[in-house]
């Protein structure tokens, strides 16, 4: 059989098949057209090991001497007793390059033990790779299925592993090691995708950064269990890996019965992390659904009530919030929770999805009314994953809460799971949502997940995996009812962020924290992997009510502006200052919005920790906008020049300070502010990323944006007394 070798965006994927299976000889950078005979590569036996080279294959099995991780493990019961067929010797029978050479399909055997595998990779335009494997039990008994992963070999030059963790609140934050020997398992028990999980697996080159250094990462797009793990051998060999986490025989598949992966998503970047994401959001921003700038559906000004009005749910205040947001400038209003029956707290109320007739005594007309009369959109938030045992779904129906049998689990923020596998409580809340979204002019539904799935289970058997899939058909079956309607995720704020879940809405919601310290970090490592206008991003109050922090509103704004902006704070106690400077900060981000929506995001390797830039440049290298962010004191008086990378090197550029004022004093402590500052100055790419530019000196927790623009396709201009004609744009 011949090679195979897809190519795309400066990545080769290479994958050979003289040992019988398929084997990823090469998958890093482009290696071009020509090739040698690729049994050059056969490598060495050593002494004491098995007689043939041990092939590492894109399903590594025992069967050919593979003592690390196995691509598959499951087994059948069969002639008097379980364990049969517990060793597949599974070998290539066909390899199909489809789709104008971007997929290949594979087909694996092994007729004894009446197992099939088709495999399917693609390495899409922008080069990410996407591999999934469906395995078909072709035999005539049934086969349980513990594991089948999904590998990729990395080389032996990524010596450092990173990935991200963290809890409610902390989301995404990295954490990095030497690769050893052995193998570092990321285990999600949660049900869901999970606060702690990482949402990239990354090994690199020694001191691999965001702007330097080969990188290798790789995704799971799965919402419940899962694992992920580096497998690095005492051969010398490392394979990336990740799989569904199956409970004990969930996954037990009759004669001719399928199971599919969840796709691994996977890069390669020979530029460090910022190469990883950008082929991440070629991947995002080329679907068919991606609501971005070039469908003309760009994502609106959101108000979401939760931090402004929690439970305190009335007719009047919502009215007045939703006029005070509208003359600021916001676009849509989303009704956080508490409008449904019985739900005036935590406690009560999940599973009863009809507006409370209390509180609502004519629906939800009248807010809508005048939302929409405001040229606002009208947003509803759901949880029908949920139920509460204080609910009339609950006491109608005990039987559909999901768990062991017997009794129920544990509760979580006094709350149970419904038993979405069971038919009759799918269809009820299909239909419960089918009616709201159809009574009402509702564009927006906020599909919040607030618990763990800690011993679901349905029928007294384990169903974390048919409960994803039920989640996932809801979402789905929703989707084509109503196609007008976009869907965030959100789950206790990020514990939801995955591309399972993001194929089928339209943004996630990255953290219940509102900090915009804490969301410097949680948005810049979510944004790794998902392109800031599927990342909801609210400035919340002064004074933060997840960590009692306290920030200035420019730094509040700055922040959000690098995500899908919006606000959680109940604006009608502003005072005028307040709503002047929140007026215009909704109005420069509705300024940038396209280009930040749309264009490159840029990290640079800031060798001052107490300080970050990042940017977005448009994909013509036309304009961009940063924001150098303060996230602590620095050791420095002063932060010296500052780089701004990215840009053109021959294109003379424009750069502007646009906020806060040059003149802030709560943003900025210095006796003068730099040169430039007051004016913007003018220099070429190369100059702004290889020089840089002396930055005023930050208050912690503050930021300033810089937008950047070309004037001329030619030299930087050579008059500095020219600079001085533009005035800074304040908000
Ligand atoms: C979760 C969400 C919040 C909010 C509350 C409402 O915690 O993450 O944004 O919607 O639920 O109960």
């Amino acid at each position: 059989m011949h090679p195979v070798h897809l190519r795309s965006a400066g990545t080769s994927l290479l994958l050979a098949f003289d040992s019988g299976e398929a084997e990823i000889v090469h998958w890093g950078a482009d290696l071009g057209e020509n090739l040698p005979d690729l049994a050059i590569l056969r490598g060495p036996v050593p002494h004491s090991a098995l007689d043939i080279p041990v092939t590492a294959g894109l399903l590594p099995q025992a069967s050919s001497g593979w003592a690390g991780r196995p691509g598959l493990r499951g087994h059948r019961n069969a002639d008097g007793g379980p364990g049969l067929d517990f060793s597949p010797a599974l070998r290539v029978v066909a390899a199909q390059v489809q789709d104008g050479g971007r997929t290949v399909v594979i087909i694996h055997r092994d007729s004894e033990a009446g197992l099939e595998v088709s495999s399917e990779l693609t390495l899409h335009p922008g080069g990410l790779l996407e591999l999934a494997h469906t395995l078909t039990n072709s035999g005539t008994a049934e086969y349980q299925l513990d594991e089948l992963a999904t590998v990729l070999p990395v080389p032996r030059d990524a010596t450092e592993l990173l990935d991200l963790t963290g809890r409610w609140c902390r989301e995404n934050h990295p954490q990095r090691h030497a690769v050893q020997q052995g193998t570092w398992v990321r285990t999600g028990r949660h049900g869901r995708t999970g606060h702690d999980s990482s949402l990239l697996v990354a090994a690199g080159t020694a001191g691999f950064a965001n702007r330097t250094g080969q990188v290798w990462a790789t995704h799971l797009g799965w919402s419940g269990n899962h694992e992920q793990y580096l497998d690095s051998l005492a051969d010398g060999r490392r394979m990336l890996g990740a799989a569904e986490l199956l409970g004990s025989a969930e996954v037990v598949l009759r004669p001719g019965g399928s199971y599919r992966t969840p796709s691994l998503y996977a890069a390669y970047s020979g530029r460090g992390l910022d190469g990883i994401t950008e082929a991440f959001y070629h991947w995002f921003r080329a679907r068919p659904q991606h609501v971005d700038t070039t469908s003309g559906r760009v994502r609106p000004v959101v108000l979401n009530t939760w931090e402004a009005v929690y439970f305190d749910h009335s007719l009047e205040p919502l009215l007045e919030l939703a006029e005070a947001a509208a003359g600021l400038g916001v676009e849509r209003f989303v009704l956080d929770d508490g409008w449904f029956r019985g739900r005036r707290h935590d406690h009560a109320g999940l599973g009863d999805w009809y507006v409370d007739e209390d509180l609502w005594p004519e629906g939800l007309t009248p807010l809508i009314d005048a939302v929409t009369g405001h040229g606002m959109e009208f947003g509803l938030w759901v949880e029908p994953e949920m139920v509460n045992e204080d609910s009339d779904l609950a006491r109608a129906h005990p039987d559909w809460i999901g768990g062991p049998a017997g009794r129920l689990p544990e509760r979580w923020r006094h709350q149970q799971v419904l038993d979405l596998v069971n038919p009759a409580a799918w269809q009820y809340i299909f239909d419960r949502l089918d009616a709201l979204l159809s009574e009402y002019r509702i564009s927006y539904l906020k599909w919040d997940q607030n618990r763990d799935l800690a011993e679901m289970g349905h029928a007294g058997r384990p169903s974390v995996h048919a409960q994803t899939q039920a989640v996932y058909r809801l979402l789905d079956e929703l989707r084509k009812a109503h196609p007008g309607v976009e869907i965030e995720s959100c789950s206790s704020g990020g514990a939801r962020v995955d591309l399972g879940i993001l194929e089928r809405t339209d943004r996630i919601w990255a953290s219940d924290c509102n900090d915009a310290l804490e969301r410097q970090t949680i948005q810049r490592w979510t944004g790794v992997v998902v392109p800031p206008e599927l990342v909801g991003s609210h400035i919340g109050p002064t004074t933060s009510h997840t960590t009692a922090r306290t920030h200035d509103l420019s730094f509040r704004a700055i922040t959000a502006m690098f995500g899908h902006f919006g606000l959680e704070w109940d604006v009608r106690r502003l005072d005028d200052a307040e709503r002047t400077e929140l007026a215009r900060a909704i109005a420069l981000f509705k300024q940038y919005r396209p280009l930040l929506h749309s264009g490159r995001m840029v990290r640079a390797d800031e060798p001052d920790p107490a300080l970050r830039l990042h940017g977005v440049v448009s994909h013509d290298g036309g304009e961009a906008l940063y924001a150098l962010v303060s996230v602590a004191t620095s050791f420095a008086e002063v932060p010296g020049k500052v780089c701004l990378p990215g840009l053109l090197p021959d294109t003379a550029y424009r750069v502007e300070a646009v906020y806060p004022a040059a003149e802030d004093r709560r943003a900025f402590l210095q006796a003068a502010p730099p040169a430039w500052l007051a004016g913007g100055v003018e220099a070429s790419g190369l100059f702004l990323a290889e020089s840089g530019l002396p930055m005023p000196v930050l208050n912690p927790e503050h930021g300033l944006l810089l937008a950047v623009r070309r004037t001329t396709a030619g030299a930087p201009a050579a008059d500095p007394a020219a600079n001085s004609a533009h005035p800074v744009r304040n908000p």
